[in-house]
């Protein structure tokens, strides 16, 4: 199967993204935007949820009613630590989703992605996952993360981000073809640091204060 990009180029995502490539925009600023910019992704990537009928009472009548049929059955898997700004406007739309996290840093020198940290739900095996962060540069993060997730076996796995670079989305596919990528933007390329450009910066530093 050949993965897609999904890019969510809805006119109040692609404002308010303008707004936090701005260097002049401030950290709590950013953080704010990710936020609304990140309900409005999930509104999209879950636009395909499961619903079943349950029996309720309006203050009418009686009717069989839509509600999310495995709401609880959600994963979302926030790569440290970007991925928390993402991850909790997620939760705010869907807050019985279970959460998991991975750690991840770039090393230095050779750009690749080194694990410190893993922790995702028990019975990961019967559950659709959703892996969220900001930036899809070189693709090292997310190549790795989901080579880990495939290790335990979750039902579907879904990548989630707010920028992505051509070099990466290309490299992801290369190794994972079968994982739906959805972004905002596609952004031009990578620089010599591997940073997106034009981009919007280190995502972590900009949502953090740690400039
Ligand atoms: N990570 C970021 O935060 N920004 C980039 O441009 C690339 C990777």
């Amino acid at each position: 199967m050949s993965a897609k990009v999904t890019v969510i180029d809805h006119p109040l995502i692609q404002h308010k993204l303008t707004l936090m490539r701005q260097t002049q925009t401030s950290t709590a600023k950013f953080r704010q935007l990710l936020k609304e910019i990140g309900m409005l992704l999930a509104y999209e990537v879950t636009r395909d949820l499961p619903l079943k009928y349950e029996l309720i009472e309006t203050p009418i009548a009686k009717m069989n009613a839509p509600v999310l049929a495995a709401e609880k059955k959600i994963v979302i898997i926030s790569i440290m630590r970007a991925g928390q700004g993402l991850l909790d406007s997620i939760l705010e739309l869907i807050p019985s989703a279970r959460v998991g996290h991975i750690g991840l840093y770039r090393d230095p020198t050779t750009r690749m992605a080194i694990e410190y940290y893993f922790k995702v739900p028990q019975d990961i095996e019967q559950r659709d996952v959703l892996i969220v962060d900001p930036m899809l540069a070189t693709g090292n993060s997310a190549v790795a993360a989901v080579d880990r997730l495939k290790e335990v076996n979750p039902k579907s796995i879904k990548f989630l981000c707010l920028l992505a670079a051509p070099e990466g989305l290309k490299h992801f596919h290369e190794q994972h073809p079968d994982v739906q990528i959805y972004t905002a933007a596609v952004d031009e390329r990578l620089d010599e640091h591997g940073y997106i450009v034009p981009g919007l910066g280190d995502a972590g530093d900009r949502l953090y204060g740690t400039l």
